[in-house]
């Protein structure tokens, strides 16, 4: 339509380059399209070269003056940010008013506040966007996750969108948002851009769409018409009672059922004795148990173990060896260093507790644990070492600063989830390991394989190019032959 824009274009730039020599050595100016249009970016492009200054055609690190019009701050520098693969905080990115500033004087003139566009997002003390991304592993074991979670406003969202695959047993999707989330809450700071994300590993179309809807609108349209779902709602309802899973939900769901009411109205439905126990103590062990319980517990347990064997060994394991505030529920390893004797120590403790009156329910699965039927090599949710999921009687008068109980709750006790493994001593780090959680763990034995040509589980480390077993003592000593650098529990809440 408009060749003479185009041969005026060019031959502009033979002016530029042929007859024009470079006074500015140091100044490399790089005008940006955007809103200026091409055919503006061009005459200002002559005009720059014109009076000796090097305007780049290209963004890259050697550009050191940045010049834009009629852009707005925070769209100018979301796309710098996606498209710049330099350091940002090097460059003035400016205002025309520098640019014709300096056309006006014949020289580049020192750059003041006002020409400035100022990016409106913070930076952290993390510095460049860089930093940040450069380094992150796909693998949980790979990096440090402590309890500090800077990128909530994703994980939230993503937790909502995994669970509602979970419900529909859609788990690749399930398990893609729960690894993205995960890598999230590794991170020294927030996401900020669209940018940021480029680099990040375990970041699919779907998770980086819905972290650009969030960055744009505060919040995702998906996520809140999920939370506004009566089949979520319903399977969200009905798994938070102790016994029940996606499976029955789904089965509640199915005959219409929509409230407890509704299940326990309905005599044609048969609860389970895990399903009753959950029922019957729902207001108590939906509610968070604190660390201060967490360790009157401990007491509790340990009391009841040395009690049958002085030489019995306790560990706290699961989100709280990990330092989280609260849990679900409180976790323990018990054994003792005689090996066979951790097979009937556990019976003997339940045994204990029930004794003191405070054992509301017991699911106790004996050990089937077998030495020579390892290495395991399919996936198994459950390990096969003795172990018992309990709910406890809490006394309040046994915990410092008391109860964790709702307001005007005056019974002066609550019902605890507690659980119990024992495995055997030249076990015990393998168990530790698994028990300690979080998806660290999972990615732990994902790593152990696709890197490592090892299997890992709860019981044991099988090298199968060397066809042989790797003990341990201390879980130091697994992280050791996986070759990896040992990361603390603390640091293990991924
Ligand atoms: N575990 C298991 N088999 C089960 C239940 C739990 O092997 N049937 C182990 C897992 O290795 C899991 C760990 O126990 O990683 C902790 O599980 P859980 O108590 O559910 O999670 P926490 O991380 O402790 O979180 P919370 O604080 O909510 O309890
Ligand atoms: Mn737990
Ligand atoms: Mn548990």
């Amino acid at each position: 339509i408009n060749n003479g824009g185009f041969t005026s274009v060019k031959r502009s730039f033979l002016f530029g380059w042929k007859l024009s020599e470079v006074k500015f050595e140091d100044v490399r100016v790089y005008l940006v399209e955007r809103k200026m249009g091409r055919s503006r970016r061009s005459f200002l492009t002559q005009l720059g070269t014109s009076k000796g200054f090097i305007v780049e055609d290209v963004l890259s690190d050697k550009v050191t003056h940045v010049v834009s019009e009629n852009s707005q701050a925070a769209s100018l520098w979301k796309w710098l940010k996606e498209c710049a693969s330099m350091d940002l905080p090097n460059v003035h990115v400016l205002d025309i008013s520098w640019f014709t500033d300096s056309m006006r004087e014949g020289r580049p003139v020192a750059v003041e506040t006002r020409h400035l566009i100022q990016d409106t997002e913070p930076t952290s003390a993390e510095g460049s966007t860089h930093t940040l991304m450069a380094t992150v592993s796909q693998y949980a074991c790979q990096r440090r996750t402590t309890t500090e979670n800077n990128n909530k406003i994703f994980t939230d969202a993503f937790e909502v969108l995994a669970e509602s695959y979970e419900f529909n047993e859609i788990e690749g999707r399930c398990l893609a948002f729960r690894r993205a989330a995960s890598m999230l809450k590794s991170l020294p700071r927030a996401v900020r851009c669209l940018g940021e994300m480029q680099d990040l590993p375990c970041l699919g179309e779907h998770t980086k769409a819905v972290m650009e809807e969030i960055l744009q609108c505060g919040c995702s349209f998906e996520v809140k018409k999920l939370l506004s779902d009566e089949r979520y709602q319903t399977f969200k309802l009905f798994t938070s009672v102790f016994g029940v899973g996606p499976k029955t939900a789904d089965k509640w769901h199915r005959r219409g059922l929509r409230s407890f009411s509704d299940i326990l109205a309905d005599r044609s439905i048969h609860l389970n004795r895990m399903q009753q126990s959950g029922f019957l103590h729902y207001g108590d062990i939906s509610r968070a148990v604190s660390k201060a319980e967490a360790r009157s517990l401990r007491n509790i347990i340990d009391g009841a173990a040395r009690a049958i064997t002085p030489a019995a060994i306790l560990a706290l394991t699961g989100g709280f060896s990990r330092g989280k505030e609260f849990g679900h529920d409180v976790d323990f390893i018990v054994t003792t260093p005689e090996l066979g004797r951790e097979e009937s120590l556990l019976p003997e403790v339940i045994d204990g507790l029930k004794k003191q009156g405070i054992l509301l329910y017991c699911d106790y699965h004996a050990s089937t644990f077998d030495v020579a039927k390892l290495p395991i090599r399919r996936f198994e949710a459950m390990d096969h070492f003795a172990k018992c999921f309990l709910i406890l009687r809490l006394e309040g008068s046994r915990v410092e600063g008391g109860l964790n109980s709702a307001e005007g709750d005056g019974r002066g006790w609550r019902a605890v989830r507690v659980d119990l493994v024992s495995p055997p001593m030249d076990h015990y780090a393998f168990a530790l390991l698994g028990w300690t959680g979080s998806r660290f763990e999972r990615d732990l034995r994902r790593f152990a394989g696709a890197k490592r040509g090892m299997l890992l589980d709860n019981h044991a480390l099988y090298d199968k190019t060397k066809n042989e077993f790797l003990a341990a003592e201390t879980e130091k000593d697994i992280f050791a032959h996986l070759g990896l650098e040992y990361i603390e529990p603390w640091q293990r809440n991924a």
